[in-house]
């Protein structure tokens, strides 16, 4: 059974409680929901007949706790940055495991992963390129695939448009000069081909026609490799909204069955890379409300974080779900929820609220485990606030808050 918001991270009362043992903003993860999506992802996904992998896509949310999660359920990883090798790296992650994505990685990055032998995702000519030059050992590569399925997503997060930064265009001078490449390279190795079209996209269609693109250059390619989906898969962020990921990914792993029934063989693996699905609604951030304000048309309460630990608002127009923790009256009233940094833009959201929502309150944003700590920023100076794990029977710390000595830590000037 599904927990629904009330009952994540232990529910109203614990949630009242973590926030005064460690103060807000916080961001609250319950260990217990990310295993959940891990397992229903694990479970639709393995209807496909082809033996199958789950990997994380680290740029969601990454810590050294969450890479304890991914070992534990044994995921593989999707990281794009050196700063996400070192990461996975430092916290013993297999690097047979990771899957190296990014439209411009630097020699040293690409270094790195060929070092490590971490599987290098392609995702323009000029990658392979550097990568022949530069290669001491064999290098697996993927080619990420840009398959022009333009999903229904806010355009921030779409990435399989034409003009797209991400991939190569299939059907494309492009694509035939990499196949050159890889074919006459002797330190190269083609492993599979890669697509991800975009995030939060709540439709299975665009997914499936994505796979199918995607098997059908694998056939055209003649030769067993795997074939890498991407993620994207959309998550509930609003109470009365709807979304099935068991039924999203199952269709996705049905549609690839019948698509390869006459090709057996031709896909050795199928890969599928989440992040906002596994970890988006496993994580509540907590504020404290502060002043009110009433305007001609609006009432605002204000909070002690803001865009510096949510950006996704004022980025995406994203939508939260917001509860007032301290108060259960049934007679609400519609609060514009202010951010206290200095951009009029810094507004999380709107939510019908008890109308006696006072200073001191707690206050919960849900669904913010994914695309929210990662984005985060010291605007203002604003401290980036601590992650607490909650793991069902108690909660630990997993990155502790800044302090104001963390913001000189990069000062040169010795006298700080
Ligand atoms: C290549 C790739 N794979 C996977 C993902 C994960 O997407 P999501 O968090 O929506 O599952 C992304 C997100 O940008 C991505 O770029």
């Amino acid at each position: 059974m599904n927990k629904d918001f009330d009952a994540l991270c232990g529910g109203r009362e614990n949630l009242i409680r973590l926030a005064h043992k460690y103060q807000t903003p916080l961001l609250v993860i319950d260990k217990q929901k990310a295993i959940e999506n891990i397992d229903t992802i694990k479970n639709a996904l393995s209807l496909c007949k082809i033996s199958n992998t789950v990997a994380y896509a680290s740029k969601a949310f990454l810590c050294g706790e969450m890479l304890n999660i991914v070992k534990e359920n044994n995921l593989s990883l999707d990281a794009v940055s050196g700063g996400e090798l070192f990461l996975a790296d430092r916290f013993g992650i297999d690097p047979q495991k990771i899957y190296f994505h990014g439209n411009n990685k630097s020699v040293q990055e690409l270094t790195e992963a060929n070092d490590k032998g971490v599987t290098v995702i392609a995702d323009n000519y000029e990658e392979l390129e550097l990568l022949e030059k530069i290669a001491k050992k064999p290098q697996k590569v993927m080619l990420r695939i840009n398959t022009g399925i333009e999903a229904n997503t806010h355009k921030y997060i779409a990435t399989a448009f034409t003009d797209s930064k991400f991939g190569i265009l299939h059907n494309s001078d492009d694509f035939k000069a990499c196949m050159d490449l890889i074919d006459n390279s002797d330190k190269q190795t083609l492993t599979g081909i890669s697509s991800h079209i975009g995030s939060q996209i709540v439709e299975a269609e665009p997914f499936i026609q994505n796979a199918e693109i995607l098997t059908d250059i694998i056939k055209s390619l003649k030769r067993p490799l795997c074939l890498n989906i991407g993620g994207g898969y959309g998550i509930k962020y609003l109470k009365e909204s709807d979304v099935d990921l068991f039924g999203l990914i199952s269709k996705v792993a049905a549609a690839i069955n019948e698509k390869t029934s006459d090709a057996v063989g031709c896909v050795k693996e199928v890969i599928i890379e989440c992040g906002r699905s596994i970890i988006g609604d496993a994580g509540i951030t907590l504020y404290t409300a502060g002043f009110k304000k009433t305007t001609p048309h609006r009432r605002y309460v204000f909070v002690d974080g803001g865009m510096s630990d949510n950006i996704r608002p004022a980025l995406y127009n994203a939508k939260y779900h917001f509860e007032n923790l301290s108060r259960n009256d049934t007679k609400t009233e519609l609060f514009t929820i202010g951010g206290k940094l200095c951009e009029s833009g810094d507004v999380l959201g709107e939510a019908f609220m008890p109308h006696n929502t006072e200073y001191g309150d707690i206050i919960a944003c849900f669904c913010t485990g994914a695309y929210c700590y990662p984005l985060s920023s010291n605007y203002n100076l604003a401290l980036k606030s601590a992650v607490v794990i909650w793991d069902g029977k108690k909660d630990y710390l997993a990155l502790r808050r800044q302090t104001y000595n963390d913001l000189i830590s990069l000062e040169t000037r010795g006298d700080l």
